[in-house]
């Protein structure tokens, strides 16, 4: 009969304890929050990535079907379920990157922040987790309102003593992907193409895309600026509105959070050259987390590249972004300390 709770994938009459084979090195990952609309696509593409040799699914619901189901695919990783709180501790020992998508989602009409009052608490309850079985592990942080989240995590972590600065990352990748996507569209050119650095944070203002860097070099209109700076900054909402209280991104997020995984696994792996915008603490300005370029290696975070030239239009963005994120932090990093 079907194992209830926690189950993993490898059977009885299997003759190997891992599935991991070829000699590639496997890091183990785990979902928190593993069933939701985000968990379930982004458990999909990580189970499909031959980095992965192991894969912890994490939820307070539903993770049993959700593992038996994804551990049916044919690829390297080992799927193992784990339901409820008293499992936390199993599904974390031993990790080498956690993903963290669990808590509530917006509707129509709120913002990220909105969310504060739920998903702080569910954050520091998963972060608490880290600090007891796998201190040393990259964090990957996509709940909401990440510009709050990052600095409840970094002082959870600091609290007990196990606070890496360089292995807490604020996931941000999807504005980097709508700004590639739109930008794209306006151009005429793939998408796969396009780059588009986005700094600061991730809600409304402070997400701020720095269309004069793009790659290709490009030049826009004031209008189109002006476009694509607000389809930018709106692209959550623009979702949040067409799935019409059904939840928010989900698909796109995935897609997003997959990739930033792999590029934290590639730098843990030793690869050269591994650039990905995130939400981190941070040199760049003077405030203590901000989302910019960095270069991720073995450590994490290992180099913070520099903002670049601004023009006048995003250097008066970065004020605005500025002022926001200073309440968001502020207000992430008293829920702990208070
Ligand atoms: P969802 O409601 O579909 O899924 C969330 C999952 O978290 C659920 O399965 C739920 O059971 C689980 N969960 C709740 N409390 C938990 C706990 N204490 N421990 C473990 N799991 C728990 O929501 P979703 O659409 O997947 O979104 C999840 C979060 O991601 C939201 O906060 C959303 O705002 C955020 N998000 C962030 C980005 C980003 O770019 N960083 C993008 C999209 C969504
Ligand atoms: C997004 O950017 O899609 C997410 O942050 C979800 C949201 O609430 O907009």
């Amino acid at each position: 009969h079907p194992p209830s709770s926690q189950m993993e994938e490898t059977s009885l009459l299997g003759r190997s304890g891992c599935r991991a084979k070829g000699g590639t090195p496997g890091f183990k990952v785990a979902i928190l929050g593993a069933a939701g609309g985000i968990g379930q696509p982004l458990a999909m593409l990580m189970k499909m990535n031959p980095l992965v040799s192991v894969l912890h699914l994490y939820d307070v619901v539903n993770t049993p079907g959700v593992t038996a189901d994804l551990s049916h695919m044919n690829t390297g990783a080992v799927v193992r379920g784990f339901l409820g709180q008293a499992q936390l501790d199993n599904a974390l020992t031993g990790i080498d990157l956690v993903i963290i998508p669990a808590g509530v989602p917006r509707k129509p009409g709120m913002t990220r922040d909105d969310l504060f009052n739920i998903n702080a608490g569910i954050v520091r309850t998963l972060c608490e987790g880290v600090t007891r079985c796998c201190p040393n592990a990259i964090v990957n942080l996509i709940s909401n309102p990440v510009n709050s989240t990052v600095p409840i995590a970094a002082e959870v972590f600091k609290k007990a003593g196990t606070y890496n600065p360089r292995r807490l990352l604020g996931v941000t990748t999807l504005d980097v992907a709508r700004a590639n996507t739109f930008v794209a569209e306006v151009l005429g050119l793939d998408p796969r193409n396009v780059n588009i650095p986005v700094v600061g944070g991730h809600a409304g203002v402070t997400i701020l895309p720095l269309l004069s860097q793009a790659t290709p070099p490009s030049s826009f209109t004031p209008e189109e600026v002006a476009y694509l700076t607000e389809r930018i900054q709106n692209g959550g909402t623009e979702v949040v509105e067409a799935k019409a209280g059904t939840g928010s991104a989900t698909l796109s997020m995935a897609y997003a959070a997959a990739q930033f995984a792999d590029a934290c696994l590639r730098g843990l792996r030793g690869d050269a050259g591994i650039v990905e915008c995130s939400y981190v603490a941070s040199q760049v300005t003077e405030l203590p987390f901000f989302a910019s370029s960095v270069r991720l290696g073995r450590g994490g975070v290992e180099e913070f590249l520099p903002l670049g030239p601004l023009n006048e239009f995003e250097r008066a963005g970065l004020e605005k972004a500025k002022k926001e994120l200073t309440e968001s932090i502020h207000k992430g990093v008293s829920f702990i300390k208070s």
